[in-house]
């Protein structure tokens, strides 16, 4: 549970408990954590167990009970440590995320789509048709790596890129095309309404931006701040893409056109941050914790992926090749 997290719940304070409680029933569900940052919001430093978050017991025990996926091989062993665990197949389908990453279906909306909505996006793709569940891409083999939009080699993976530009004449358009596919994220790309992906192209001029020739396209769900409204929906569903064209005079000393894409894994946690620095009154601690968070969240953006292709000025003599 990051800085984040604890720092708004600082603000929120005893007084908020409800809503506290709200955010704790994903980010820290175990009731010893609930207890643990009703103490803290009393003044205690927070405990550790609180600030680990999502922890091995809020998926695999209840009651006292250890609960796991079906595994032969170790339950055909026997004597496995903390004598074995109570097999359950609910672990192997993807409605065992839904609790933390899905919005029941009363649940906060705009124009007409839950705020968080990965289990449904997923439910209605080919995904859930083939059978390949959150775990398949998230938990690869039983590991627990839950790599997401921070790491750019997955996310490269889940994507096909093209980009095609023909050498323009001069007093002619430059025609290019960027097309960006969703070729392997089980749901809408880029999930939620946090990170941002922006596709650009321009013409540089030895080496530099040609001023003007710049054509971006974004691609997130943007909201308001106080979540009442729904900016653009501009997210690539699985099997689907988006394409930016680019149709812009050749500028003069045009030598190559660039394109590129960005990722902004945190973009709407940068604007709320910001904003909540602003707005509220905050004790020095809890100032402290948001900072940091903005801090790592404005330095969190990285090139997905980039190409150029050099032009070509000269018209082809005539008769000639
Ligand atoms: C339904 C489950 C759920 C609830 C309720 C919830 N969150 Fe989250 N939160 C998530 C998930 C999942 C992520 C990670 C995905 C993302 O970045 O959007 C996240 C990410 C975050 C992050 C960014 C990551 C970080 O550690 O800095 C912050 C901050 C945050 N939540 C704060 C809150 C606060 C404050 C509340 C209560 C008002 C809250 N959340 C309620 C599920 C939830
Ligand atoms: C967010 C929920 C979640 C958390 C947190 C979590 N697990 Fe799991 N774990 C799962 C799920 C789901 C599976 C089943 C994955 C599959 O096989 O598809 C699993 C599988 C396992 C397995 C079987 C691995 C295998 O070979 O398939 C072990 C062992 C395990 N978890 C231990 C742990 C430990 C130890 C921790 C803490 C460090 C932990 N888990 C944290 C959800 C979780
Ligand atoms: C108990 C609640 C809970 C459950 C169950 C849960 N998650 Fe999460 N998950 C979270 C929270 C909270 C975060 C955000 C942590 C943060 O950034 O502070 C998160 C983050 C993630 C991330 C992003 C990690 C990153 O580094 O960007 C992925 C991917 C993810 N979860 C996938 C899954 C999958 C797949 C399942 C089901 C097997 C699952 N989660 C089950 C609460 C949960
Ligand atoms: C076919 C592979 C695939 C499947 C199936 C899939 N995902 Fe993802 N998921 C991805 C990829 C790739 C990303 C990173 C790009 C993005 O954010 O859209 C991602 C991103 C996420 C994130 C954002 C984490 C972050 O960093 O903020 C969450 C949460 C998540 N997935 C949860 C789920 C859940 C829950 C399911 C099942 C209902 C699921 N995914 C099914 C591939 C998959």
């Amino acid at each position: 549970m990051g800085p984040g997290v604890v720092g708004q719940l600082a603000a929120a304070g005893l007084t908020h408990w409800a809503f506290v409680r709200g955010c704790l029933s994903c980010h820290a569900p175990a009731r010893r954590q609930w207890r643990q940052v009703r103490a803290a919001l009393k003044g205690q430093p927070l405990a550790a167990l609180a600030r680990q978050g999502v922890t091995c017991a809020d998926c695999h025990v209840r009651g006292y009970r250890r609960f796991g996926p079906p595994l032969e091989p170790y339950l055909a062993a026997g004597d496995i440590v903390h004598g074995g665990f109570t097999p359950r197949t609910g672990f192997t389908r993807s409605r065992f995320c839904i609790s933390c990453h899905q919005f029941h279906r009363n649940g906060a909306r705009l124009q007409g789509s839950l705020l968080e909505n990965v289990y449904g996006e997923w439910r209605a793709s080919r995904y859930a048709r083939e059978g390949m569940t959150c775990q398949a891409c998230h938990m690869p083999d039983g590991r627990h790596n839950f790599y997401g939009i921070h790491n750019p080699r997955f996310v490269r993976r889940a994507l096909t890129i093209r980009f095609r530009a023909r050498p323009a004449d001069p007093g002619h358009d430059l025609v290019a095309r960027l097309s960006i596919a969703n070729s392997g994220v089980g749901h809408d790309f880029p999930a939620y309404t946090t990170p941002e992906v922006v596709a650009s192209m321009w013409q540089s001029c030895a080496g530099r931006l040609c001023p003007g020739t710049v054509r971006r396209l974004v691609i997130g769900r943007r909201v308001s701040l106080n979540l009442k409204r729904q900016y653009f929906d501009t997210r690539i569903k699985p099997g689907k893409s988006r394409r930016l064209a680019y149709d812009v005079a050749l500028a003069a000393r045009a030598t190559a056109i660039e394109a590129r894409i960005v990722v902004y894994p945190d973009a709407a946690y940068v604007h709320f941050f910001r904003a909540y620095l602003a707005r509220y009154a905050l004790t020095p601690q809890e100032r402290g914790d948001i900072r940091r968070v903005l801090v790592t969240d404005e330095r969190s953006s990285y090139v997905l992926w980039q190409a150029d292709r050099p032009l070509r000025h000269e018209r082809p003599s005539p008769g000639g090749r």
